[in-house]
């Protein structure tokens, strides 16, 4: 028995100076010390040495089973190690290469423009409410006063999902939304994408952007009306900066005011921006129809509120001298860059 284990090391031996690779040393593994290897038999078998011989035997035994299993280990090792040293070798970084750009973004004007606007109504105390741009023609039209025959619907070519689903053309369903979910006192802005089917232009573009706002709680008056937006104004564009309203009419709103702003850009004297007027329309506005209130399910006994809408595009072209809205939703590079 002390032969065929000496043999057994020897054959092994042979074998692993043969240059193996990496499937054959698991083969090894498998002939000599696996269940079935012939090292394992020779341990099986010695329950039939007599009780002198298996101590010898044992030892030789379990030295060559240490002695191979290490060798193996050793050679396994070996092949990892050069396949290791083959990758790192094949991969190579040439440093001399010059390396790839990587443009980090910033934020859009449009939204720039946006957090200026939040931050100073945040400050009076509104919160930001959010509404589906995908609407329902009720919320979007009927109970803001503006049913199926209204002319209103004229003004505003709506792209139609089916007869009772819209794009919304307004942020003004925000409205109906919020007073139909909170109880007032209510003092909300609602900034989002509107959707109308224009051709586009340097004016117009089919998507743009709103920001709708709402107040609503007991005696609630023109006055707060006002206050809140030539406060607003004057945050936004200076201390200086005048407004004026002018009646308008709104089906969602009675009375309904437009306001404008001495232009920001010559202080009111005339220029290319205000085109000579000396002043900039900035905002539709009013006293929440009774109407709305009462769709919505607000006593106008009880409540009143005021409204206002402006599109957030033409506030972006004005800050930054911009003259052409499509540039906003283009997304060419050389342009948003400047920003
Ligand atoms: N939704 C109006 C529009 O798209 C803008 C507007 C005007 C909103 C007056 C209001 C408002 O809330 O009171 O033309």
């Amino acid at each position: 028995m002390k032969e065929k284990l000496e043999e057994i090391r020897k054959n092994a031996l042979e074998d692993l100076k043969k240059g193996v690779d990496k499937a054959e040393i698991e083969n090894l593994r498998v002939k000599y010390l696996g269940k079935k290897g012939e090292l394992t038999q020779i341990l099986r078998g010695m329950g039939s040495l007599s009780a002198e011989e298996r101590p010898a035997i044992g030892k030789i035994a379990n030295e060559i089973r240490q002695n191979l299993e290490n060798l193996i280990n050793e050679a396994g090792n070996k092949i990892k190690d050069a396949e290791k040293e083959k990758k790192l070798k094949s991969e190579v970084i040439d440093i001399s290469m010059p390396g790839k750009k990587r443009n980090i973004g910033h934020r859009h004007p449009t939204d720039l423009t946006l957090k200026a606007i939040e931050d100073i109504f945040m400050d009076m105390g509104f919160v930001i409410e959010e509404g589906p741009e995908v609407e329902y023609d009720k919320y979007n039209f009927e109970m803001l006063n503006i049913p199926k025959n209204h002319p209103a619907r004229g003004e505003q070519d709506t792209f139609y999902i089916n007869d009772n689903i819209v794009l919304r053309t307004q942020t003004s369903p925000v409205q109906v939304r919020t007073m139909l979910n909170q109880k007032p006192p209510i003092k909300m802005i609602s900034p989002g994408k509107v959707y109308r089917s224009d051709a586009a232009d340097a004016t117009h573009s089919p998507i743009f952007y709103q920001v709708e706002g709402l107040v609503v709680d007991k005696g609630i008056t023109f006055s707060d009306l006002k206050g809140t937006l030539e406060m607003y104004t004057k945050k936004m564009y200076g201390e200086n900066v005048k407004t004026k309203f002018r009646p308008h009419h709104f089906p969602f709103t009675e009375p309904s005011a437009e306001m404008d702003v001495t232009c920001f850009a010559c202080g009111g004297k005339g220029c290319k921006v205000c085109k000579g007027e000396g002043w900039i329309e900035l905002l539709g506005c009013g006293m929440v129809h009774p109407d709305v209130l009462r769709n919505a399910g607000i006593d106008p006994e009880v409540y009143s509120g005021f409204a206002f809408g402006f599109g957030l595009d033409r506030m972006v072209m004005l800050k930054y001298g911009i003259d052409d809205i499509r540039q906003l939703y283009e997304s060419d590079m050389r342009f948003l860059k400047q920003f």
